[in-house]
């Protein structure tokens, strides 16, 4: 597996924690930045790695951002893209289980590094459910063929 990982200065304090576990899954990494804490524009690293998961050149996604919601709300303009901001353990489950969530965003002013790579593997180790929620998501995928082309 393939996992783009993009964050801006507000969430660099978690992409080593998270380097490491998917680095620990045997997983290849595509690190998109940024590489410091100087002050960036999170949409530009949602983008990155948003357009990397929607046209296939990746698995999945983990972007970070001060709170995982800017960086989130820009990722989910990308078609194809179901990015989840997440905050616990149950959230990062329940977006794989239930939303088949492509791309994970955690904030690195809400979370601890520690929970943020436990939010990691439970996303990776948690499959979708499918049944109920395919309609669900296909839905979502209506909805995203109607306003964007
Ligand atoms: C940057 O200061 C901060 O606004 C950003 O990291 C993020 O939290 C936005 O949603």
């Amino acid at each position: 597996m393939k996992i783009a990982i993009g964050c801006d200065h507000g969430g660099i304090v978690l992409k080593p924690t998270v380097k490491k576990v998917l680095e620990n899954n045997g997983i290849d990494i595509i690190d998109m930045g940024c590489e410091d804490t100087k002050s960036v524009d999170y949409p530009d690293y949602a983008l990155t790695v948003a357009e990397a998961v929607s046209k296939g050149e990746v698995d999945r996604g983990i972007i970070l951002c001060g709170t995982g919601i800017g960086i989130s709300i820009a990722a989910n303009k990308v078609k194809g893209v179901r990015a989840a901001v997440c905050h616990d353990l149950f959230t990062a489950q329940m977006c794989a289980q239930h939303n088949d969530a492509n791309i994970l965003a955690m904030g690195g002013r809400v979370i601890s590094e520690e929970l943020a790579g436990q939010m990691v593997q439970v996303w990776l180790d948690t499959p979708f459910e499918g049944g109920r929620h395919n309609g669900r998501v296909a839905k979502i995928s209506e909805i995203e063929s109607k306003y964007f082309k």
